[in-house]
Parts: structure tokens; sequence; C-alpha cells
């Protein structure tokens, strides 16, 4: 069936969805389509009973190349891994960082990012400067650029930073960000993991030298799976800088003698880094194909048709959850539509102060769950002057949700909060 053209009810059917259940935690782990755990069985019992050499298919030849594409990369730029926390392991460690050195980062980022960064400043004397991202409706790009501009210094290796924030669903302005380390001479880590399956996006065109993507969240592949994009050319319209020094850690391709060739200094890649990185032992050979197919049927709706729905859906519970709950509940931006993503976290209760009662947030969602079978999550972050950090309500919008199931949702929000306030 071609999907290009099919309705999202027919589009929802696809999913293996929870019966009477109302999923708003696609920053946590998506659905998986039928097809894909279809798929995932049935290479698995392709692959099971012996007599086959099973390192071959790990290097994934055919759907790197497919799943590049829809990318706008190639295949030596892009490996499949096992989540977004591998893969940000393996740039983060394989960067060739020394002592005095600094990373900038923020605050918000996803545990997988700050301990990896955190064990270099330990091991290796890295240092480590966190900015803490701006909260609310009203933050604007700028501010998000300026605040990072300040933060750098003639030490600064590194800019790390969400391609959107798990814990306020802010969709930082990436080429900006990739423009001002470009103009710095720095190398740019972007933790992708709610981005590969959400945005119809060209890597390239983004201008970082890393993307680590989960494959269960938004590309609503098998949880255990991730892709990870490696610049491996250079082409200056999109970043100007030599590639970076990287050693592939966790590799059975790494030469037994000597190093693997020179990077390019061109357009024309002079070593598969996808490859080096691909070559790490014995593979999840059914999840790899399970994570292309759902990479394909994305292709098959079209990316620009789903990153369009998404955001449809995140407009609409914006609008409904800001009605509700106040414009100054909101952590999410809002006013600013560079901003916006389809995570959307709020303050649900009418006393500012709960928004510290880690406790009650974590309640109110629980109840969500357990009362109303709608499946949200509880965030934490850091508030820029505020001497606690907040706890929020977060829900998601994906292509399997429909307006009506977010009109509910907030509703029972709105009843459940009263009820607790
Ligand atoms: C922004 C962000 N980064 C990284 C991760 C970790 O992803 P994974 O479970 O694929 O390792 C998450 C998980 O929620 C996330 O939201």
């Amino acid at each position: 069936m071609g999907w290009r053209d099919s309705s999202w009810d027919e589009i929802r059917g696809m999913f293996a969805l929870a019966p009477d259940a109302v999923h708003l935690n696609t920053g946590t782990v998506g659905a998986m389509p039928h097809d894909v755990l279809d798929t995932a069985d049935r290479v698995t019992r392709e692959w099971t009973g012996g007599l086959m050499d099973v390192y071959p298919p790990g290097m994934y030849p055919g759907y790197r190349g497919t799943i590049a594409q829809a990318f706008g990369v190639d295949q030596d730029e892009i490996v499949i891994c096992h989540n977004a926390t591998e893969g940000m392991a393996r740039v983060i460690h394989g960067l060739d960082l020394r002592a005095g050195d600094e990373v900038l980062t923020t605050t918000h980022e996803c545990y997988s990012v700050l301990s990896n960064f955190n064990l270099l400043r330990n091991r290796h004397g890295v240092v480590l400067t966190t900015v803490t991202l701006p909260t609310g409706y009203d933050v604007r790009a700028e501010e998000i650029v300026a605040l990072f501009e300040a933060a750098i210094t003639p030490r600064t290796k590194v800019l790390a930073f969400a391609g959107i924030t798990l814990f306020t669903g802010t969709l930082l302005p990436i080429r900006a960000l990739c423009e001002l380390a470009q103009r710095n001479g720095l190398t740019t880590v972007i933790d992708g993991a709610l981005v590969a399956g959400m945005l119809d996006c060209d890597f390239r065109a983004l201008g970082a030298d890393f993307i680590t993507c989960s494959g269960s969240k938004y590309q609503c592949g098998p949880l255990g799976t991730g892709l990870l994009y490696v610049r491996n050319k250079v082409h200056p319209e999109h970043n100007p800088l030599p590639l970076p020094e990287f050693w592939p850690i966790i590799s059975t391709w790494y030469p037994m003698k000597g190093a693997p060739p020179p990077r390019t200094t061109t357009a024309v890649a002079s070593c598969n880094m996808g490859d080096y990185l691909q070559s790490a032992g014995s593979a999840s050979i059914a999840r790899g194909a399970a994570l292309a197919r759902a990479c394909e049927l994305w292709d098959e709706i079209g990316r620009d048709r789903i990153e369009q729905r998404i955001f449809d859906l995140a407009r609409h519970a914006r609008d409904r959850i800001a009605e509700r709950f106040g414009v100054a509940a909101m952590y999410s931006p809002g006013a600013d539509p560079r901003l916006r993503s389809p995570l959307i976290a709020f303050h649900p209760f009418r006393d500012p102060r709960d928004a510290w009662n880690v406790k009650k947030v974590g309640a109110f969602v629980a109840r969500l769950e357990a009362e109303h079978r709608i499946w949200a999550r509880w965030t934490e972050f850091d508030v820029a002057g505020s001497p606690h950090q907040h706890y929020a309500a977060r829900l998601c919008t994906h292509i399997f949700n429909t307006h009506a199931e977010i009109d509910h949702a907030v509703d029972v929000m709105g009843q459940l909060a009263d009820d607790m306030s």
C-alpha cells in the first residue's frame, strides 16, 4: 500500500497502540507500526539456527544508504547503532579532547550527554561549561544564540546541544548555533534523540559534525536502535571547517597496523568513517532491519507530511494548554515559531510554588496514567535564577495522535489539576 495519500485515520491504524489509551509520550518511546514489529520477528527467525555468517549483515550495507538518503547524507556518514546514548558516548569519547579543553553545553541536556562529558572532566581534565537555557512561552531564538556566544572562550573546542530539549521541548536554533560554532572553529555535537522521525531535515545542511538519534522515539523503530551521523566530507556551503580529529571507539575494523586513511578535505570521502563505526561486533540484525522498515514507512508517508502533521497537532495542544492553564504556566516556547516543538512542558497547578514539588507533579502524571490511561511524563530542569529545579508535566504529539485525543487529555489534566490544587 502506498501511504502517501492515506488519511491520518488510516495511518493511525498502522500502529500497535495500546487500546483505550492516549499515548502522549513519544519523547520517551514511540509506538511501533505492526509492519515494523513483523520485520523484527521475521528477521530474528531468519537469522536464528546457525549455518550463517551473521557479521556481514550487521554492516547494514543497503539500509544505511537508504536511511542516509532520507537525511540528505551518504552511507559513509550514517551508522545504525543501539540508541542515542550509545551514539553520544561513541562521539564524545571519540573526540580528541585534552586537559584544559573546554566543552560548552547546557544544563538541559539529557544525562546521556552530561554524564559522558563529566567523565571526560574527571578522567582527562576537560572543562565542562554549562549554560541554563531560558524557559517560558516568550523565549526567542536570538536569546539562546547570545547565551552560547557569551560563554565561548579561546579554550572552547566543542559546542554540544540537543536539537530538541527533552525537559522543556525547546527546538534550538540548530543552524544558527552551528554557524556560531563554525565562526569560532568549534566541533558541533548535536543530541538529535528526538529529531529523527519528527523533523524532515537535511543533516548536512544543518552544518553539524555529529548528530546522534534515537530510533525508538519519533522514528518509531524498536527499542535499542539509534542512528549516528558523522560528517565525513567537507561541503563548504554547509560547514567549511576541516573534519575534526575523531577516534572510532568500539570498532572491530580499526587497522592492526598503522591508522585509517587520512580524512578528506574535500567533498569526496577518503575514509569510510561510517564503516569503522558500524563494524562493532555482532549486531542486532533484526532490530536494524526493523528500524530500516520504520524509516522506509516514513519515506512512503512523506517526511514533510509527517513533520507538518506533528506540528499541527502540537499547535493545537499548545493552544489548548495555554487556554486552560495560562501562558504563564508554559515552560516551552510558544511565541517564537522557530523554537516550537511537539514536546510541551507546563506547570499544571494553581500555586506556582508547586513547581518545586516533585511528589505532586509526579503524582499528577501517575494519576493521569492510572486513572485515565493518559500517558505523559514529568520532567525536571534548572530555571535561571531559581534556587531549586522545577518540575513540569510534559506531553508530546505524534502522527498517531488525534485532535480529539488532545482535547480529551487537556480536559482531564485540567480537572485533575483542579482536584489536586
Ligand atoms: C533529548 C534526549 N537525548 C537522549 C535521550 C536518550 O535516548 P536513548 O534512549 O535513545 O538513548 C533522550 C531520551 O529520552 C532524550 O530525550
